[in-house]
């Protein structure tokens, strides 16, 4: 269910979208906007970047349908720090380091259903809310303090369907005022009911690089000639932003259908004459449609010039059939193609091109006000910028 204003905020969005499709225009910011090329190929910018934003700030580590009951449990790296994603007998959900307290040893590894891990080494055990319950071979080991000798534990929360961490244990930080309206946005959609059908992971080149990419559909016409562009407008998007995230709403070809609508009941046309990314910063990115919603994790690094993305995808129902089976792993593998061919490998020729020394900035236009936004952002938590950017 929506709040008022956030059916405003919908009815403004779809119709400035009508309104643009019609006078062939778009949101835009009031200039353009210079960013160093260097800080997309910088090495400790990079690092400046892992320490003040992605090891300090809350970023999504999973949808919380991945772990859809008790028991279940996935691992992941993000960014050099191994995590272990647990639901526990009470609903909760615990994300620790997946790193053994005896010397290190990932505890476990993949995903499954499970409530207590072995650790491969030297088989001390936990459960699975991290808690050590026993050492092999104690009598000759030495006494251990067991409590004091659990998991390292991380800030967590759950909310909207999605597992949000910070990747620093005993960082402090207010998730709900970070994410602010954003949140009230995700709600109204329910994934915490909905069905995750499966992932897919890409490489890429830096994570700015990509993240970039989703933030714009001044590219559709080129880059998505055949898949994307057949369905939205090119270069037609409206902003609007909640803290450092955003909704961009973007037109269907099918948009002129909504003149008809009432302007107070424009909210109720998502999927049917236009469509949003919900950018969270700093490196998600969700895209809802009625096939599937593809909600993309980036992952910095290993590298300054690498990214690992996995792209999550959920939908409303299960699956009930094969064939319905069969047609969201097509969907889902269709999708793959689409980001890897036509984004991701754009991006590392763009990222070759940037390195190239050819040019000291790159500019974004008025249009890309989205990609402003987000840099804007991302030299205010840097300590590069004192206030905080506006729309
Ligand atoms: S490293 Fe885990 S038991 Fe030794
Ligand atoms: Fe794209």
């Amino acid at each position: 269910m929506k709040t008022e204003k956030q059916k405003a905020d919908y009815n403004h969005i779809a119709a400035k979208l009508i309104e643009y499709v019609e006078q062939r225009s778009t949101d835009m910011a009031d200039g353009q906007y210079q960013v160093a090329s260097d800080s997309y190929l910088d090495e400790q910018r990079w690092r400046k970047e892992m320490d003040k934003i992605f090891k300090r700030l809350p970023v999504l580590v999973g949808a919380s349908s991945e772990l859809s009951e008790p028991g279940r449990y996935v691992t992941r790296d993000f960014a050099g720090v191994p995590l272990l994603i647990t639901r526990l007998r009470d609903g909760s959900v615990r994300v620790m380091l997946n790193a053994c307290a005896h010397r290190g040893m990932k505890v476990a590894d993949g995903q499954g259903k499970c409530e207590k891990f072995a650790c491969p080494y030297h088989a001390w055990l936990y459960g699975n809310d991290g808690s050590l319950q026993r050492v092999y071979g104690e009598a000759t080991y030495g006494q251990v303090d067991k409590a004091a000798m659990s998991l390292t534990q991380l800030p967590v929360h759950e909310e909207a369907g999605l597992i949000f961490a910070v990747l620093t244990p005993g960082v402090e930080i207010d998730f709900k005022d970070f994410y602010g309206e954003m949140l009230d946005d995700l709600t109204s959609l329910g994934f915490q009911d909905w069905h995750y059908c499966g992932n897919r992971v890409i490489q890429g080149a830096n994570w700015k690089i990509a993240y970039d990419g989703y933030l714009e559909g001044y590219h559709f016409a080129a880059a998505h000639p055949k898949t994307i562009n057949e369905r939205t407008h090119s270069n037609v998007m409206q902003f609007h932003a909640h803290g450092p995230h955003q909704m961009i709403g973007f037109p269907q070809r099918t948009i002129d259908k909504l003149r008809e609508v009432p302007a107070d009941e424009l909210h109720q046309y998502e999927n049917e004459g236009y469509d949003f990314v919900r950018a969270l910063f700093p490196n998600t990115s969700i895209f809802v449609a009625p096939e599937i919603t593809q909600i993309a994790q980036l992952i910095p690094g290993p590298t300054v010039g690498e990214n690992t993305t996995i792209l999550h995808f959920i939908n409303r129902k299960a699956p009930e059939t094969d064939e319905d089976k069969q047609a969201n792993e097509t969907m889902m593998d269709w999708l793959r193609d689409v980001v890897q061919v036509e984004d991701y490998d754009l991006g590392l020729k763009a990222q070759q091109g940037m390195a190239s020394g050819a040019h000291k900035y790159i500019t974004f236009g008025r249009n890309e006000k989205g990609n402003q936004y987000f840099h804007r952002w991302l030299e205010f938590y840097l300590g590069e910028r004192d206030e905080k950017p506006v729309l």
